[in-house]
């Protein structure tokens, strides 16, 4: 007997369908329910996890990184847009970016009046850690605006709901629209399908697409959550949207092993970072930045430069690299005359410094008192993380979708604000490419723009579209296919991992994290890599996409690792053959291409973008323009 059989199906019916549960689908959330009340709809959000403590921000944040405080004049819109294309070394959509930055400020004076903390100066202002981030006690960050998220879908009674603990593996399309999704619960026998008049996908980026640098137990230890896996980026490809930026990945540079943020120290303590000798590379390298004018030379300096001038000093063999925690405190508490007044001030540092980690990473924190580390009196190791796919912090990858009305020119707009290029289907979060630096609040942000867009698309085409039934049979066998491989073949050997009959996904997720960590430019690479190189990566994805067909699982929690790595596997196909499209190198730091090692402003001053039509199930690569809106 099939063990489709043993699974219950639940048919759900609403008119907008959320998917994801992070801070993209909580905004999504907020404004659907808004524009649902006044206009009679309905709204269901579907989480693999609970959305308390699911997405991004899980763990929390000690720092909202957008907030543009247009209305205390701290800012202009068009700072903002520069500065975000600058760091993205010219390739960011300047409409999609101005449409968030004029709207996040509201969203974080929601936080606050939802009860998420934030620093306050003597005078009542919010503290800034840096000119577009302000200090949070963000610990419990994600459950205050998850609270809300639920009370707003609450207010809508048999009208709007949320469901956790299901997994979404893949998009239900009638024709070129998107009609719904189906998935699985992670914890009962029960398949989900979902019949929708629009579906909203926000499913984070992805995270061990790369080999980590962590091993062992430490395996899920990374800096972006080892939850996202790529399931925006396989929805989205699979329904046959065009996206863009593919190729850019995000590696950051954070405290060592533990992944600690580093905003805090560089920008509100303003520490330095050295190599071993004690040397600020920044100062000592600033003439390699002129190599990548214009962008070099803007203040700040791109993300991916400040990376690739640390990258430099390993290579030379100047490592480890510092930050230099001890001095930057001691410069604070010396610039203070009065000695009982210095003595508070390194009190409040010291307990500043914990709570930096404590309310975002607090392995971090366990790392330091383990290795006996007192920040103001030992510096401590950072270095450069495992490669991430996360277009809400800088990173850009994600779906090519539709700009605002009043901002987007032509050739950026086709329908309605974050509707991908798949009728039906929008994205926000890191769902979206081409807007990077939303982080935590803009990701909220988008997700209210593109939900309350999505209303309007419900509104416009108030039928509720059939489901291809048949399809759906294929879509639940193979879904449930792993479960079945593993129950048939598990007696075969002694060790149930090890079986010619079947691999199971952890096995298949380290064979996809080598391919892509030797071939496509990943840290044991020195994230650097070729034409040669890519294709060889390709041919040997293609061997494991083969297998595929191959992995088991023993329940449904293995089965939703099972699908985490066909996720990934799209991400990486779609990433490796955009790197190889785009032939320069535009963000050493985060790749380096040995074979075209400069920049080629002439050629490839544009997205490169991709898509993967489901009728022939061959690849498309295609330049689009960027247009630039602000001087
Ligand atoms: S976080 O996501 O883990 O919080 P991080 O702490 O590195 O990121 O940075 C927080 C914010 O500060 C981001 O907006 C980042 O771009 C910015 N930032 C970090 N370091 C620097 C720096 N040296 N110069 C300019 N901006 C920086």
């Amino acid at each position: 007997m099939s063990i489709a059989n043993n699974f219950e199906t639940v048919e759900v019916h609403t008119d907008i369908l959320i998917l994801g549960g992070g801070m993209a689908a909580c905004g999504a959330a907020y404004e659907a329910a808004h524009w649902a009340k006044k206009n009679n709809l309905s709204v269901t959000l579907v989480d693999k996890a609970s959305m308390d403590r699911s997405g991004a921000v899980a763990m929390g944040l000690s720092a909202i990184n957008m907030y543009l405080g247009l209305k205390e004049g701290k800012n202009t819109l068009s700072d903002y847009v520069k500065y975000v294309k600058n760091d993205l070394m010219g390739i960011a959509r300047d409409d999609l970016v101005a449409n968030i930055g004029r709207h996040v400020d509201a969203s974080v004076h929601l936080f606050e009046k939802w009860g998420l903390p934030i620093w306050k100066d003597e005078d009542g202002k919010y503290v800034n850690e840096g000119r577009w981030q302000i200090m949070i006690h963000g610990e419990s960050y994600k459950t205050i605006v998850a609270e809300a998220a639920k009370n707003a879908l609450a207010e809508l009674g048999d009208k709007g709901q949320y469901i956790e603990r299901v997994f979404i593996t893949d998009p239900i399309m009638d024709g070129d629209r998107c009609v719904g999704a189906i998935g699985f619960s992670v914890r009962e026998n029960k398949v989900y399908i979902f019949r929708a008049k629009t579906v909203l996908a926000t499913m984070g980026g992805a995270v061990h697409v790369f080999k980590p640098k962590s091993v062992g137990e430490g395996l899920g230890r990374s800096w972006y959550p080892p939850f996202n896996s790529g399931a925006s980026a396989y929805f989205t490809l699979k329904a046959g949207a065009e996206m863009t930026c593919q190729e850019v990945r995000f590696v950051p540079v954070r405290f060592k092993d533990a992944y600690g943020p580093v905003g805090a120290w560089f920008l509100l303590f303003k520490a330095q970072a050295t190599n071993a000798l004690g040397e600020n590379y920044m100062q000592t390298r600033a003439p390699e930045l002129e190599k990548w004018a214009p962008y070099g030379e803007a203040k700040p300096t791109p993300t991916n430069l400040r990376n690739y001038l640390m990258m430099l000093e390993i290579e030379e063999g100047k490592g480890p690299i510092f930050m230099r925690t001890d001095e930057a405190i001691q410069r604070i508490v010396d610039s203070i005359p009065d000695e009982k007044e210095a003595k508070r001030k390194l009190k409040e540092l010291e307990k500043e410094a914990w709570e930096d980690f404590l309310d975002m990473t607090v392995s971090q924190a366990l790392l330091w008192a383990s290795t006996n580390i007192k920040p103001e009196e030992k510096p401590s190791e950072i270095s450069a993380t495992e490669p991430y796919f996360i277009s809400s912090h800088s990173g850009a990858s994600g779906a090519w979708v539709s700009g605002p009305e009043d901002l987007a020119p032509e050739g950026y707009k086709w329908g309605y604000p974050n509707m991908t290029t798949v009728r039906g289907l929008f994205a926000a979060g890191d769902a979206s490419g081409a807007s990077s630096h939303k982080f935590s609040s803009g990701s909220f942000t988008e997700g209210r723009i593109a939900a309350k867009a999505a209303a309007s698309f419900c509104v416009d085409n108030p039928d509720l579209p059939a489901l291809p039934e048949e399809r759906l049979n294929e879509l639940k066998e193979g879904m449930l296919k792993p479960l079945e491989l593993f129950n048939t073949h598990k007696g075969y050997t002694q060790d149930p991992n090890i079986n010619p009959n079947y691999i199971r996904p952890q096995m298949f997720m380290f064979r996809l994290q080598k391919i892509m960590d030797e071939y496509a430019g990943g840290a044991s690479s020195g994230f650097k890599t070729s034409a040669p190189l890519l294709e060889k990566g390709l041919e040997n994805l293609a061997m494991l996409r083969e297998d595929m067909a191959s992995l088991a699982a023993e329940d449904t929690h293995e089965l939703m690792r099972c699908w985490e790595n066909i996720h990934r596997i799209w991400q990486a196909e779609s990433h490796i053959r955009t790197m190889l499209f785009r032939e320069e190198t535009r963000w050493p730091g985060y790749y380096f291409r040995s074979d075209f090692p400069e920049l080629k402003e002439e050629d490839w001053k544009c997205f490169a973008n991709c898509r993967w039509n489901p009728e022939s199930g061959e690849w498309e690569m295609l330049k689009r323009d960027v247009i630039d809106m602000v001087d």
